[in-house]
């Protein structure tokens, strides 16, 4: 099984923090042993240039990741970015479906499937997140709404294409910059289950092998334990991506785990 540690910046770092904070990322890689894929999702107006910096790096890369790209194709959409032109700009991967995304932009299912679509169609690996508000956590029902937001994003998808560029982050939306973690038996719990529905969607060979990253204060602390459950294939890290100790910490995990 791949595994993943994925970084999501949000609206942080100013483009020359962001280069630094590569650099000492990669460095601290080039002395780490390990297989786990490595990718950072900076602010989209630095990513053309951090693609260029980045194909000049050594053996155990960094990834970049968009952490939004549009519904649409090209055409007069202003302020938009598709799928297409980041790929053309040296990005590969793009996160979609991020409850910040959902919550505070308007992004409803529909819009997020449509998103997924525009990634794999323009041949990018997506990072597709679901999770539940606390609301839904305390009255049970956390797994019909994760349930239900996999089947509507990805019930079109090929299972080839879902097998090679497809990536599931279970986020709770109670553990997102709260401190607040779901313990590792409700993260392997929950992974358990997105694996089921996987193997429903796509054949459970295919589902077998789609990483599923957890994200909610995850951190150098939290790291080990969580990626020990037999379901979680990595990490999806907001706050602690901020900074490549903590962050090369939770990579380091990963190898480990
Ligand atoms: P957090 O964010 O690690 O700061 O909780 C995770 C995310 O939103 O991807």
């Amino acid at each position: 099984m791949r595994k993943i540690v994925a970084g999501n910046w949000k609206s942080q770092k100013l483009m020359d923090e962001g280069r630094e904070l590569i650099d000492a990322i990669a460095q601290g890689l080039n002395k780490q042993q390990g297989k786990t894929e490595v990718v950072v999702a900076p602010p989209a107006p630095y990513l053309a240039a951090y693609a260029s910096d980045l194909q000049v790096e050594g053996d155990r890369h960094v990834a970049l990741a968009a952490q939004t790209c549009s519904a649409h194709g090209p055409g007069a959409h202003t302020g938009e970015f598709t799928a297409e032109m980041l790929r053309s700009a040296g990005v590969h991967q793009v996160i979609i479906g991020h409850s910040e995304r959902r919550e505070r932009f308007g992004e409803t299912d529909p819009i997020v499937q449509s998103k997924v679509a525009a990634g794999l169609a323009a041949d990018l690996q997506v990072i597709f997140c679901c999770g539940e508000p606390l609301e839904v956590r305390k009255q049970g029902e956390e797994n019909a709404w994760v349930e239900a937001q996999l089947r509507s994003a990805l019930s079109e998808i090929a299972p080839a294409v879902a097998a090679s560029r497809l990536v599931v982050a279970y986020e709770p939306i109670w553990a997102i910059g709260t401190g607040e973690t779901a313990t590792a038996e409700q993260a392997q719990d929950m992974h358990a289950f997105i694996r089921t529905i996987l193997n429903d969607l796509f054949g459970s060979g295919t589902g077998a092998e789609i990483p599923i990253l957890y994200g909610g204060s995850c951190k150098p602390s939290n790291a080990a334990e969580l990626f020990a459950g037999a379901d979680v294939n990595g990490g999806l890290i907001g706050g602690a991506s901020l900074n490549a100790e903590d962050f090369l910490a939770i990579i380091a995990a990963s190898d480990a785990a």
